[in-house]
């Protein structure tokens, strides 16, 4: 028998109800903000990760899904979607549309990881990115409306972490200090801290090994190295959350997987995820579309797991019904016409109707109608 690769799967009629249910929850929330929706390919040429996530991190060193076309072109299944929709923006010149683009995605994303509870290979996004603006109420807006499209699927409250991780200026000072103070303990880091150490220091923080995690827990953070503007528009973004009553708390080791993060950094983490506990994740980029050949435009946006979402949605959570509401047999195969034509008439009027040639679910019959009453009796059902 040929199953589903390992790392993706099916998901079956049953469970998709609670797919869609999020998905127009997003779909309204977002739009009610100004988002519109962009499509973007499954894949895009290599380069574009590499230079966009960074060549240092996890994701582009080890997880990428890449392959090469028949024309010897390396391409790559889409690990994520912030830097595709760089792309599109820089490529379709949005920035000359508006001075302020809000755009949102829904789709599969890939990366080669291990897989476990909550955790695929071939995962979907539900994610926002806005283009234009590097005022501080923009973070904050954009993560108000993503507490409250959690809260609209029951799913509140939630542990919102918050970091500045700096910007240009700042952040080389750090980095240098951080090596500065893990250079003497290289010799006991785990091997991959010690690869972590020359490439990409920041990345430390995410150690799960505990003796690691003790020695990270000491280490200075960027907090205490944050430009006069970057530590200007953190608390500017504190400020602004604080105003909206959005709960949060700030953690100086949150550091996220992906390079082109300046300035806000965000995680929302559930703890019935488990060892997966980030539900979402996001932050500011306003390096990433000048990296990427565009325009100096700043960028903030986020990404939740859909996956992990919908295994998170809450007993609460009112997803429709969509068993049918009628269901018609044709007793006999003198019933079939007027049968199917009943079945086209209430479909026309708006309900769910399954027809069945085959006396298969006549079982739970709860009425048998005689083909002289079928006009007025389909009427009534019609207005009901
Ligand atoms: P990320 O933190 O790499 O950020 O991914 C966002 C979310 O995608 C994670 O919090 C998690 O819920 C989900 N996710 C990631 N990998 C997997 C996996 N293997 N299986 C299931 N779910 C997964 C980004 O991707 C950024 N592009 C977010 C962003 C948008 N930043 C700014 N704009």
């Amino acid at each position: 028998m040929i199953e589903a690769v390992k790392g993706s799967r099916d998901i079956l009629p049953e469970e998709i109800g609670r797919w869609h249910f999020v998905e127009e929850a997003a779909r309204q929330t977002f739009e009610r903000y100004g988002f519109r929706e962009i499509r973007t390919p499954i894949f895009e040429s290599t380069e574009l990760f590499a230079r966009g996530i960074g060549e240092a991190t996890d994701i582009v060193a080890k997880e990428m899904y890449t392959f090469l076309d028949r024309k010897g072109r390396s391409l790559t299944l889409r690990p994520e979607n912030t830097a595709p929709v760089a792309r599109a923006y820089i490529q379709h010149q949005l920035h000359r549309r508006s001075e302020v683009e809000r755009l949102y995605y829904i789709g599969p994303m890939f990366r080669y990881e291990r897989p476990q509870k909550g955790r695929m290979r071939q995962f979907s996004q539900i994610g926002v990115e806005v283009f234009g603006c590097e005022h501080p109420a923009i973070d904050a807006e954009t993560i108000e409306m993503l507490v409250a499209f959690l809260a609209r699927l029951g799913i509140a409250p939630v542990e919102l972490i918050l970091n500045s991780v700096g910007c240009r200026d700042c952040r080389p000072r750090y980095r240098e200090a951080l090596v500065r103070y893990l250079r003497p303990l290289r010799d006991d880091l785990c091997e991959d801290c010690r690869r972590r150490l020359e490439t990409n220091p920041l990345r430390c923080f995410d150690c799960k090994v505990p003796a690691d995690r003790e020695r990270m827990a000491r280490a200075p953070t960027i907090q205490e190295y944050l430009c006069a503007a970057c530590r200007e528009h953190f608390a500017r973004v504190r400020a602004y959350l604080d105003a909206f009553g959005v709960a949060y708390h700030v953690d100086g080791r949150l550091v996220r997987g992906l390079d082109y993060y300046r300035r806000t950094a965000f995680e929302v983490t559930l703890p019935g995820l488990g060892a997966q506990n980030a539900l979402l994740g996001g932050g500011r980029y306003d390096g990433l579309v000048e990296e990427l050949g565009g325009p100096s435009v700043p960028g903030f946006g986020f990404a939740v797991g859909e996956d992990r979402l919908v295994l998170s949605l809450g007993a609460g959570a009112a997803i429709p019904d969509d068993a049918p509401e009628v269901v018609i047999v044709a007793l006999g195969e003198g019933g079939v016409t007027p049968a199917l034509s009943a079945a086209r008439r209430l479909r026309l009027k708006g309900r769910r109707v399954i027809f069945d040639p085959l006396k298969r679910m006549s079982d739970g019959l709860q009425e048998t109608i005689a083909e002289g009453d079928l006009e007025a009796r389909l009427e009534e059902m019609a207005r009901a």
